[in-house]
């Protein structure tokens, strides 16, 4: 654990107490109780004050006899020697300091300490001695003004206690309050524990969050980059690429003379293979355009049906020669929906082009599109739909095939750019790994969702639900 920050006390101060206040270890209700208590029970005023003499804790009525004084201008300057002289008596080394006033009543003043080191002060007073017979000269000659009878009277009212009963009690209490403190001091030490120890916490989690931001920041960075390096290359490749594929097509077709059977049998794999690296290379440049946000859709009302047919008969070979069953069923009546139709034929292509590869010969494929409901998304565009929690109509689109499948752990990484489920049979599948990233994103920018879920008995179904109207209120 590192020291905390200046502000704040050192975990040193804080266990070894020396900054501590008779207020920071009792609670002044706590303290007024005890002192009242022991009022009520001896009749003596109790006073308690803090090391730097504010008053803590106060159990004493007032004195008819002072309020009488106080009257008299000898009486006052004769009380406020009397405070004076009070509250400058240091304790006794037993902890108990007497004084006598010009009234003859007594005080006891009692040091509190804590750790050998002194806390507060306690007052013990005035009080007159249960023996006295009445005032001392001094309080009847203080002031000629001031009625002798009406002094004697008010004499007798003080309350009354024998000295050595207020140095006991003085005793007594100064123990209670050694208990009191050591106990709080205890609380007050745990919980200053705690707090340090929270404030560290919170700190060292601060301190965390600093350095997630700044390593997202910098993945963020990265990631565009990546972004714009994608482009770029893709970009740059796209034209020799096409030279390539124009040049061989030509040498194919026999414009730059006959070629034999073999030499047209190598020029028709470079082309070949030139036709599958532009496919890639457009997939990239997709996928960059996509995660940049550059790829504008052109959505218009689109014929579900008529979609789902045109990629049923573009695939057709493909399966054929797969020996795969492909077959499609489209409800009738289906409204058509808000769309970019060139793009919402590639996101079925990828589906049906990877439910044929993966499924193994003799097998099927299905394509099937009806109507259906789904939540209106939280993206801003969905606007009130939200608030409203409106279901909007949609049309979903099933891609199902009787394939590998695609176990349930790998359902949401498969979306993921470059992602491929590592087993033997996607590996001799050959690809990319980039379909359904572009599938995942294409899909998206139609506020619509994609998932994945079995079939039975075996294989994979991917679900693509768009929503039919546009994602604007009204
Ligand atoms: N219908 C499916 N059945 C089983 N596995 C599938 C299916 N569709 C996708 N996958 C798995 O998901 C992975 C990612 O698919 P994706 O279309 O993104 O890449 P790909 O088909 O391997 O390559 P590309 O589409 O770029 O040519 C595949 O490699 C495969 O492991
Ligand atoms: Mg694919």
């Amino acid at each position: 654990m590192t020291a905390p920050a200046a502000p704040h006390r050192s975990l040193d101060e804080l266990t070894l107490g020396s900054a501590m206040s008779l207020e920071d270890l009792l609670s002044r209700d706590g303290l007024s109780e005890m002192v009242k208590s022991a009022n009520e029970l001896f009749g003596v005023p109790i006073r308690v004050f803090g090391e730097d003499g504010k008053l803590l804790a106060d159990a004493a009525e007032s004195i008819d006899l002072y309020a009488y004084l106080n009257t008299s201008r000898a009486g006052r300057a004769a009380l406020s020697e009397v405070v004076a002289a009070v509250k400058a008596l240091a304790p006794g080394p037993d902890g108990a300091a007497q004084y006598q006033c010009v009234t003859g009543a007594l005080y006891r003043v009692v040091a509190i300490e804590y750790d050998s080191r002194q806390i507060g002060r306690m007052i013990l007073g005035p009080f007159a001695e249960s023996t006295s017979a009445g005032p001392p000269p001094s309080l009847v000659e203080l002031d000629p003004q001031l009625d002798a009878e009406q002094l004697r009277a008010l004499y007798r009212k003080l309350p009354k206690s024998d000295d050595a009963t207020v140095v006991r009690v003085a005793q007594h209490l100064a123990k209670v309050l050694d208990l009191l403190l050591f106990s709080g001091h205890r609380a007050l030490l745990t919980s200053n524990m705690h707090l340090a120890s929270v404030r560290e916490s919170f700190r060292e989690l601060e301190d965390k969050n600093q350095k997630l931001q700044v390593a997202y920041d910098r993945l963020k960075e990265l990631d565009r980059l990546k972004s714009n390096f994608l482009a770029t290359v893709s970009h740059e490749l796209r034209t020799p690429l096409t030279s390539i594929i124009g040049y061989s097509e030509m040498l194919v077709e026999g414009l730059a003379g006959d070629l034999t059977s073999e030499q047209r049998d190598f020029v028709q794999t470079i082309r070949d293979k030139g036709d599958q690296l532009l496919a890639l290379i457009k997939g990239l440049l997709d996928l960059s355009k996509l995660e940049s946000g550059t790829m504008s859709l052109r959505k218009n009302h689109v014929d579900v049906a008529a979609l789902v047919k045109d990629v049923v008969s573009t695939m057709a070979p493909t399966a054929r020669k797969k020996e795969v069953e492909l077959a499609f069923e489209v409800e009738k009546g289906l409204p058509a929906i808000w769309a970019d139709a060139e793009r919402l034929r590639q996101v079925l292509l990828n589906l049906t082009e990877n439910a044929i590869k993966f499924t193994p010969v003799s097998g099927a494929v299905r394509l099937s599109a009806r109507i259906t409901g789904m939540e209106a998304q939280n993206g801003g565009d969905a606007g009130g739909m939200v608030l409203l929690g409106a279901r909007r109509t949609a049309v979903e689109m099933r891609v199902a095939d009787t394939g590998i499948g695609i176990p349930e752990v790998e359902r949401m990484r498969v979306f993921d750019a470059f992602y491929q489920v590592d087993s033997s049979s996607t590996r001799e599948a050959g690809g990319t790994g980039l379909g359904l990233s572009i599938v995942k994103r294409l899909v998206d920018g139609h506020d619509g969702a994609v998932r994945i879920e079995a079939n039975q008995p075996r294989g994979t179904v991917f679900v693509v639900t768009i929503p039919v109207k546009r994602a604007t209120i009204g």
